[in-house]
């Protein structure tokens, strides 16, 4: 039985990955000082259901990653940590990048110092944002990103900088996981397909940037949770991979396919292009592929139909708005 910590386990892809992990059998420690970025009842929610479903293999520690202390005491025992808390979103890192870098890069620093014994393994959950404006797709984890275009980005990226100093300076194995665009029941809620679904759902105004040309490479949270577990297992030292769904959809077919779903049209409200955004993200997998034995088995208008029933399952018990 593995122990294994995950900071921000409250959160989208941290529940999911507490809930597989439990029904393997595994011990879940979860660090997660439940962040007011989003509505904090769906957070205890998804503890709940990970309480439920681990019984005393489930531990929640509520604390915060730039506290030492309640690191030490998350880190104590665990053979594996898998670090996703962050504050997330390209936008509001761009109104509080200080904000952004306090948590994203101290608080990681902070966590990886509490880490004392050499056998514990460290997966960290960085972003298909750190490969900025780049144009050559699809993105490959050997591409310059040098130039992330958002302070989210650039928290990320040193991010996976921290990792390395770490592993170089104290032999732990670590892999960074650049998730794309990640989707699924439980989706934050300021997401682009969340927030979709609510405006289509209410026939509210749905703020639609650009020309619906841009392109995102969609990637549904099992599919980002198996990868997650295989490399909870890597056997390389220091290794970066892309986690992605390996086909890139526009916005006015993302939109189209929410519609499709939904059964309703949506009432897009033209905007101009967004400080931070990129126009493309586009994985290549092959090297999670290869190594991870990584594979993206969702294609999207099979998520969105699990999205879309969970969302209105919520919504009709007052879960979600
Ligand atoms: N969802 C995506 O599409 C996506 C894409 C790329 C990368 N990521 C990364 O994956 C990770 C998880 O993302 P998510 O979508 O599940 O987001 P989320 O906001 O649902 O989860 C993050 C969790 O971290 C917690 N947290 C925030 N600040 C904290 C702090 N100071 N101390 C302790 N806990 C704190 C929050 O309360 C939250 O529960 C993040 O690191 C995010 O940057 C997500």
């Amino acid at each position: 039985m593995r122990s294994v910590l995950i900071t921000g386990g409250a959160g989208f892809i941290g529940s999911h990955l507490g809930q597989r992990l439990l029904a393997a059998g595994d011990r879940v420690r979860v660090l997660d000082n439940l962040d007011a970025f989003y509505d904090v009842a769906l957070k205890r929610r998804n503890l709940a259901e990970l309480a439920a479903a681990g019984g005393d293999r489930f531990e929640f520690l509520e604390g915060d990653i730039r506290d030492a202390d309640a690191c030490r005491r998350a880190v104590a025992g665990a053979d594996t940590v898998v670090h996703l808390a962050a504050l997330a979103g390209v936008r509001p890192s761009i109104q509080d990048p200080v904000r952004y870098m306090d948590v994203n890069v101290t608080g990681t620093q902070v966590l990886l110092q509490q880490i004392e014994a050499r056998a514990t393994r460290f997966v960290f959950g960085s972003s298909s944002s750190v490969y900025g404006g780049n144009t050559k797709v699809p993105f490959a984890e050997a591409d310059p990103v040098d130039r992330p275009v958002s302070p989210y980005a650039a928290s990320k990226k040193a991010g996976e900088v921290q990792c390395f100093t770490w592993h170089h300076l104290h032999g732990n194995r670590v892999t960074c996981l650049r998730f794309f665009t990640v989707y699924g029941p439980r989706q934050r809620p300021e997401m682009a397909i969340h927030q979709f679904a609510r405006h289509i759902t209410d026939g509210t105004e749905l703020p639609f940037f650009g020309d619906g040309s841009s392109r995102r490479d969609y990637t549904y949270v099992d599919d980002i949770v198996q990868g997650i577990e295989a490399a909870m297992r890597c056997e390389r030292p220091y290794a970066i991979y892309n986690l992605g769904g390996a086909a890139t959809t526009s916005l006015a077919e993302m939109v189209h396919q929410l519609e499709r779903a939904l059964g309703k049209p949506a009432k897009k409200k033209q905007l101009p292009d967004q400080p931070g955004d990129v126009p493309i993200t586009f994985a290549d997998v092959s090297l999670a592929e290869q190594e991870l034995g990584y594979r993206c088995t969702t294609p999207l208008a099979e998520g969105i139909q699990k999205f879309c029933r969970w969302y209105l399952e919520q919504k009709r018990a007052g879960v979600v708005r």
